[in-house]
């Protein structure tokens, strides 16, 4: 009787055990399929709109590698804007000239944090 129970114990052991891993087998195949499913479209959208990638720089030349931030290279983020902080000097109109041209707006300062950022 002993014995037919650790056969038993056994049994249900090897067969948790599998269903363990067939579930992990499971999420490892949707999770493969997600993960190419998501390449495919950051490989659309970046055929679509070349200008991301002046969001997203290579971060291991040898991979290849690249990582995206929501600002173009040299902006600071801050709140839902990207700044480009200018040493320049230049008239409003000029500055609005050369803001526009990279696809920006001089910036007015409209929180008290913006405030804060560009003192
Ligand atoms: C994404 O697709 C490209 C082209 O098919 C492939 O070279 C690359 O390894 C894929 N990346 C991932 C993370 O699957
Ligand atoms: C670049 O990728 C290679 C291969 O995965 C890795 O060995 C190396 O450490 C990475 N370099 C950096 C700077 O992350």
């Amino acid at each position: 009787m002993v014995t037919l129970l650790l056969t038993l114990s056994l049994v249900q052991i090897t067969f948790t055990f599998q269903s363990q891993s067939a579930l992990q087998e499971n999420k490892l195949k949707y999770l493969t399929h997600r993960l190419e499913e998501l390449n495919q479209s950051y490989r659309l959208l970046f055929s679509q709109y070349p200008a991301l990638n002046q969001y997203c720089s290579v971060s291991n030349s040898s991979t290849g590698e690249t990582v995206c931030t929501p600002c173009p290279a040299g902006w600071t983020p801050n709140g839902e804007k990207c700044f480009l902080f200018s040493q320049d000097r230049a008239d409003w109109i000029s500055s609005q000239y050369r803001c526009m041209a990279l696809g920006g707006a001089v910036a007015t300062v409209q929180t008290e944090e913006e405030q804060v950022l560009g003192a």
